[in-house]
């Protein structure tokens, strides 16, 4: 059994631990959250502030549980924690191709479903009921909202975020640091740093 603790305590985090629950495979041993202000224990989970990550490395996996892509990547990249620090949960009823890689620290969540051929990152989040279809390739700190749907052979850069309910066209490319709006259509390549919204999506701002 793994024994698991989670760095962040929001909405994220709630849904997460509910998937840890469900099966024997994982257990929650603590919390971490910049807004817990002393260390307390219920239930055999401990809650303790963030600052003290590195007082538990070593003798727990992590998941950062935060689904912000830029505040998960911070995170992770201001601790000392290594890729054997971290964990990947995979919900039990996510439906998941054997031959599927999948990154440290990634969380794949309720009813998602993950097709044969694709590889998904680091640190990334395949939200509730996401579709991500064969051939994929989804880099580092991605998040796939829930609802969302990702055509065959489909390429999401590092850090982008695919809007909840939003659908992309298969061979088609999204670059890094991107926001799809939710409900979007994707139909061609989108560059580095795009705010695109609609059907089909279009850039109404650039990230910096
Ligand atoms: C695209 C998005 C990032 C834009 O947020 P923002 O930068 O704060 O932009 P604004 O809310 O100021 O909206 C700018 C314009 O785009 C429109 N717009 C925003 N999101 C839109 C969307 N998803 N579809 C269509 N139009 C959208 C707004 O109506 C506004 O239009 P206006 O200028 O004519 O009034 C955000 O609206 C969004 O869809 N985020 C995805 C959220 C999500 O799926 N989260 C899942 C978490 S699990």
């Amino acid at each position: 059994m793994t024994e698991i603790v989670l760095i962040g305590n929001g909405g994220h985090s709630k849904v997460i631990q509910a998937m840890i629950e469900r099966t024997d495979e994982y257990v929650l041993r603590g919390i971490l959250d910049d807004s817990i202000e002393k260390y307390t224990e219920t239930n055999g989970v401990f809650y303790d502030n963030s600052n003290t990550i590195e007082d538990y490395k070593g003798n727990y996996s992590f998941v950062v549980a935060i689904g912000d892509n830029e505040t998960r990547k911070n995170v992770i990249e201001k601790s000392t924690l290594t890729d054997n620090d971290f964990v990947s949960v995979l919900d039990t009823t996510s439906i998941i191709s054997p031959d599927v890689q999948i990154g440290v620290g990634t969380v794949i969540m309720p009813g998602a479903v993950v097709n044969p051929g694709a590889k998904i990152g680091k640190h990334s989040i395949i939200n509730t009921r996401a579709v991500v279809e064969h051939d994929n390739t989804i880099d580092d700190f991605v998040h796939i909202s829930p609802g969302a749907t990702l055509a065959g052979t489909v390429t999401v850069k590092e850090a982008t975020h695919v809007g909840a309910g939003s659908t992309v066209i298969p061979n088609t490319t999204i670059h890094q640091n991107t926001v799809i709006g939710a409900g979007s259509v994707v139909t061609h390549d989108i560059q580095h740093n795009s705010v695109v919204v609609g059907v089909p999506a279009k850039v109404i701002k650039r990230r910096s």
